[in-house]
């Protein structure tokens, strides 16, 4: 069958999160080809919850993130260790959530439309965080403990598909 991600209008963001890790868990199972599921995880975000930007970056040295896939307008292409969200998300090893990105030091704006923000590492069971999962709004304060909570369970399950660990 046809995977889809369009959720039924009228569920709360939990629900949302819910029914969308329902889909996932099945779409992902046993694949091990990194750009493919990212990709298609990016893909699979989008279409359940419209997010104006959503996509990856990835560990590509001890310095650097570079852009994975993703889906949304042009991005910068890579991202240092401690600058941006992205890059303090990662040297933080914990998920940040912006609420207003013009607030946020050091914030590196990809798009003017972008007012808030959510970045997830992709931390594995081991401690090993091989990029993150980041995600922009064109509404400020749009995401919240809902978001943090779902995402992050999105990403325990992308983790442990794709570097074989335990949820
Ligand atoms: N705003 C991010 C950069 C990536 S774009 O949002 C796609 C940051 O500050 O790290």
């Amino acid at each position: 069958m046809e995977p889809s991600f369009t959720l039924p209008p009228g569920l709360s963001k939990p629900e949302r999160y819910e029914r969308f890790l329902d889909e996932y868990h099945t779409f992902i199972d046993g694949e091990t080809d990194v750009i493919s599921t990212l990709a298609n995880t990016s893909a699979a975000l989008r279409e359940a919850f419209a997010f104006f930007w959503v996509g990856f970056y990835l560990v590509s040295s001890d310095e650097w993130l570079s852009l994975g896939p993703f889906q949304g307008t042009a991005a910068c292409t890579r991202i240092r260790r401690g600058r941006g969200v992205c890059g303090t998300a990662w040297a933080e090893a914990r998920t940040l959530v912006v609420p207003d990105v013009d607030a946020f030091p050091g914030h590196i704006a990809c798009s003017g439309a972008s007012r808030s923000e959510i970045v997830v590492p992709l931390t594995d069971t081991h401690g090993i965080i091989h990029g993150v999962l980041d995600i922009d709004s064109d509404r400020i304060n749009d995401f919240d403990d809902a978001d943090r909570h779902g995402l992050e369970a999105v990403v325990a399950a992308l983790t442990a598909t794709l570097w074989h660990t335990d949820i």
